[in-house]
């Protein structure tokens, strides 16, 4: 995997503790402080223009070249779901995916899926629960993906076709993953404008599974992390700093072309056009990262807490500079700062398609009474053997954000290129 150290980085200086980084935070006890740099000057602060965000008359179509909900507009919410196999007939999985395909093409345009009774599952009882009734399509999307179990599965005889790169990642620096909640052998990815209308998605494809796919896991996300297109605003993460400011563009077709979509050649047939998806829930750990001082999370991060600019530039989108130094000879952007360790120039020119969301979840608390929220990332990218695994190798070894987080959950989609109509959700894998 080449050298994993950023340029100019003793080893040992980053091989930190996440303890002591947090033990750091409390004795800088600075307190965040955000307000006193805002004081009526903009940066950052002002409100997100109207009519930016997406409306509940918009409709992303799902008959297309890609899955929808990879390089269209991110929205503002997410309902995510990863399924289980309960039968091992090809004829049962590809009904199901005739089943969501149709539903899919019904909830995309605002309408209830209707009961679509099939030789496998005749029964007319997955009619439409009726919750999103006159939310309007919200820009629904939904994206469908194959975990490398899918492939395992001897009845289904899928061997032949798991791809190379559809492997189960690999353990990092720092995990702490809940297996219930990690893996599955096909999800789900709604996204919309409307919570309830991402939830209503995931009820209707999960009462049509019935017979053919049990849930494993869910999660819901608000707060879109990402920018996926020229024109949306950058949000906040949970953290404060907008998140999405340096992701890859579906208007930078050759990017895409060149990091997002499988091209043919790189594996099975089936996957051309496609896109392997890596969703990682991340726990922030608030206690220490809220008490370390703006200057120290803006160090962290690499990046202007208000206004979003690169460390030692004025504006948002300036160009992030590395080789920078100050007065003391010190690098501008710290040799630990996320933006330089996640940074393509760290990174053999690597970049990924960021589309995460915040969460939060109701739990009863532990002992430190903390919350129970972060980033629920999600990643599209050509190879998660050359682009996301040792990005997230050099992340959790070296990353100074990466001490006030937790990775708890995990999972790999292959996410097959888009249904033409009259054809149906990953047909040229199934057929
Ligand atoms: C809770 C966890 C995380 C938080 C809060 C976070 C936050 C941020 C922020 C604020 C930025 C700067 C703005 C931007 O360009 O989007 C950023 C950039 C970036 N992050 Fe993260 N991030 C997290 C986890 C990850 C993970 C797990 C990865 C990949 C494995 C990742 C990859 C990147 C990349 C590639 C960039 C752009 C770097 C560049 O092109 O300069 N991040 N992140």
């Amino acid at each position: 995997m080449g050298d994993e150290t950023p340029p100019g980085t003793p080893k040992d200086e980053h091989r930190l503790t996440r303890r002591g980084v947090l033990g750091a935070g409390v004795l800088l006890g600075a307190g965040a402080g955000i307000d006193r740099l805002i004081g009526g000057q903009d940066g950052g602060s002002s409100p997100i223009p109207a009519g930016e965000r997406g409306s509940l008359a918009e409709q992303v179509p799902f008959y297309a070249a890609h899955q929808a909900g990879i390089d269209t507009p991110a929205q503002e919410c997410l309902q995510f779901a990863a399924f289980d196999l309960t039968s091992e007939s090809i004829e049962a999985l590809r009904d199901l995916m005739r089943l969501w395909t149709a539903a899919a093409v019904e909830l995309t345009a605002g309408r209830p899926s209707t009961p679509h009774g099939t030789a496998s599952q005749p029964s007319t009882a997955a009619s439409d629960p009726g919750e999103a009734l006159g939310l309007g399509p919200a820009a629904l999307t939904i994206t469908v993906g194959f975990g490398p179990g899918l492939f395992e599965k001897r009845g289904l005889g899928l061997q032949a076709h798991l791809p190379p790169e559809l492997q189960e990642l690999p353990a990092f620096e720092g995990d702490a993953l809940d297996p219930a909640r990690s893996g599955g052998e096909i999800a789900v990815q709604a996204c919309s404008e409307d919570p309830q209308v991402a939830f209503h998605a995931i009820h209707v494809l999960r009462r049509l599974a019935a017979g053919t796919a049990r849930l494993r896991w869910t999660q819901a996300g608000f707060g879109r992390t990402s920018v996926t297109t020229r024109g949306q605003h950058t949000l906040r993460n949970l953290m404060g700093f907008k998140d999405g400011t340096d992701n890859i563009r579906a208007e930078e077709g050759a990017e895409m072309e060149r990091y997002v979509w499988v091209q043919d050649g790189d594996g099975p047939d089936w996957m051309s056009g496609g896109s392997y998806l890596i969703a990682r829930r991340i726990r922030i750990l608030f206690d220490g990262w809220d008490s370390l001082s703006v200057a120290e999370q803006e160090r962290t991060v690499g990046r202007t807490k208000l206004s979003g600019a690169p460390l030692g530039e004025k504006a948002e989108h300036d160009a992030v500079n590395l080789t920078a130094r100050n007065a003391r000879g010190e690098s501008v952007i710290p040799d630990t700062a996320h933006i330089r360790v996640a940074s393509p120039l760290s990174n053999s020119g690597q970049r990924i398609l960021r589309r995460g969301y915040s969460f939060s979840e109701p739990t009863v608390a532990d002992e430190a009474g903390e919350i129970e929220a972060g980033l629920f990332f999600i990643a599209f990218q050509r190879s998660p053997l050359s682009q996301f695994v040792p990005l997230q190798t050099r992340l959790a070894n070296f990353d100074a954000l990466s001490r006030h987080t937790l990775h708890t959950s995990s999972a790999i989609f292959a996410c097959p290129a888009g249904t033409a109509e009259g054809s149906y959700i990953g047909h040229a894998l199934l057929s």
